[in-house]
């Protein structure tokens, strides 16, 4: 009894994962390819409890989800073999207390091109320290919280 209250207690498990992408279309399709997987993450991922953030740079995606382990798993699979994108290359992947883009189903604000040059490298090396991985979160979080991301988000309880 005093386990299984003490079990109780303790809150689930968050998985998070960053990965890095090579964009698979021309850029004069960007806009319109873009919209359309954010529109549809952002439905599919308040359905399975996830949250994140997404960064297209000029020719690259980087994407953080958070949520679940069967969910991140399910999404993952899908997201991996998305012909709208190859070189998917998971950077980080850990468990966390508390999500870090609680409040975004998809965090995502326009093509940010100036990253280009941060996110190539570690699609050109596969790798990534955990510094500079934790780097690219934090960016993904202030970039997130910037006024202009914030009147376009979409949050959990929306669909
Ligand atoms: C860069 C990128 C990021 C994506 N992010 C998500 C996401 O966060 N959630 C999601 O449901 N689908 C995401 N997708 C779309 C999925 O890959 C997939 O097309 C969609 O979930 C439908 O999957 P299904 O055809 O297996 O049903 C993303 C696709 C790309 C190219």
């Amino acid at each position: 009894m005093a386990l299984r209250r003490f079990i109780g207690n303790i809150p689930p498990m968050i998985h998070s994962l960053l990965y890095v992408s090579t964009q698979a279309f021309t850029p004069a399709d960007a806009d319109a390819t873009i919209a359309r997987i954010v529109t549809g993450s952002r439905r599919r991922n308040v359905r399975f409890g996830v949250t994140g953030a997404l960064i297209a740079t000029a020719r690259r995606f980087a994407q953080v989800i958070e949520g679940p382990s069967d969910s991140i798993a399910t999404l993952f699979a899908s997201i991996r073999f998305d012909p709208s994108h190859r070189d998917v290359t998971v950077l980080l992947a850990d468990t966390i207390s508390e999500r870090r883009f609680g409040e975004w189903s998809l965090a995502y604000h326009g093509l940010a091109p100036y990253l280009e040059h941060v996110v190539a490298p570690m699609v050109a090396s596969r790798t990534v320290t955990e510094r500079d991985g934790h780097r690219l979160i934090s960016v993904m979080r202030y970039l997130a919280a910037e006024p202009i991301w914030a009147s376009t988000v979409h949050t959990t309880a929306e669909s």
